[in-house]
């Protein structure tokens, strides 16, 4: 999977099944199944650590755990996060993503809208592609007073939708919308080119993502009403992990109640 696949599974109207991954043997294990996107998540503050949020991951953090599935993928197009605070100006933005870049990311991936235009633009020129991600970004969230759906005004939306087509201007090539509502995320869809990737945005989306510890329902703090677990219906990992990936092909997933309006 490559940038390319990606726009045109978009185009064909094909969609993008992704988990987080953060080791070699679950990376190794959604590849086989044909994952299209793997992201090393900096949720691992959280579903590794067992923090509250994920303010405390490193890019140390990141370029081990990049390491590590990079190891288990063949197939699967490999995105990481940019830590809070590693791209707070472009200079840092750049230092950091050539780091974590080595470590075998294919893609970074940075929190935020029109402020981040400057440090999209200047990363893709230096070669490095760019995942933006919108809504209810994690590492904002003592800003927004806690973990809460994003974009429910209309002020807000407008805001939302703005940015995204700031941040297609200035170069991301994949975009995560997370916990917005459902129809904000489809006109974003519907007004960018680039794929665009939902966590509680609905199922119009150009594909899916969820923490992998939260698919298999064994996240260490609690469970996001977007989420799903796919062992409650399936015996063993792997065909959770099909289960999962068909339910987005098919649409099936997510349903109604994992969305918000
Ligand atoms: O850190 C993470 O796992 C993420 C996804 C939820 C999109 O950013
Ligand atoms: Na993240």
């Amino acid at each position: 999977m490559t940038t390319s696949t990606l726009m045109q599974l978009k185009q064909k109207g094909e969609k993008i099944a992704a988990l987080t991954a953060y080791d070699a043997s679950f990376a190794k294990m959604f590849d086989e199944q044909l994952i299209d996107v793997i992201l090393i998540g900096d949720s691992l503050g959280m579903v590794l650590k067992g923090h509250d949020d994920t303010l405390s991951v490193s890019v140390d953090d990141i370029t081990y755990h990049t390491a590590c599935v990079r190891n288990g993928v063949n197939r699967a197009f490999v995105v990481a996060d940019m830590p809070f605070m590693s791209y707070a100006t472009p200079e840092q933005a750049y230092n950091n993503a050539a780091k974590v870049m080595a470590s075998g990311a294919s893609m970074v991936k940075v929190e935020g809208g029109e402020w981040l235009a400057q440090t999209v633009t200047g990363l893709v020129e230096r070669g490095i592609p760019v995942c933006g991600h919108l809504g209810l970004t994690p590492q904002s969230v003592h800003v927004f007073g806690g973990f809460k759906v994003q974009g429910r005004e209309n002020e807000q939306a407008q805001k939302m939708v703005a940015a995204a087509i700031k941040l297609e201007t200035a170069g991301i090539q994949l975009l995560v919308l997370e916990c917005i509502p459902s129809s904000v995320a489809k006109l974003i869809c519907e007004t960018l080119k680039i794929p665009v990737i939902g966590i509680g945005a609905g199922v119009s989306t150009d594909g899916q993502i969820l923490v992998m510890h939260d698919m298999f329902g064994i996240s260490a703090n609690y469970m996001p009403k977007f989420s799903k677990n796919y062992l409650v219906e399936n015996t063993d990992m792997r065909s959770a992990v099909t289960a999962y990936i068909d339910d987005v092909k098919a649409t099936r997933f997510p349903a109604p109640e994992h969305s918000f309006e």
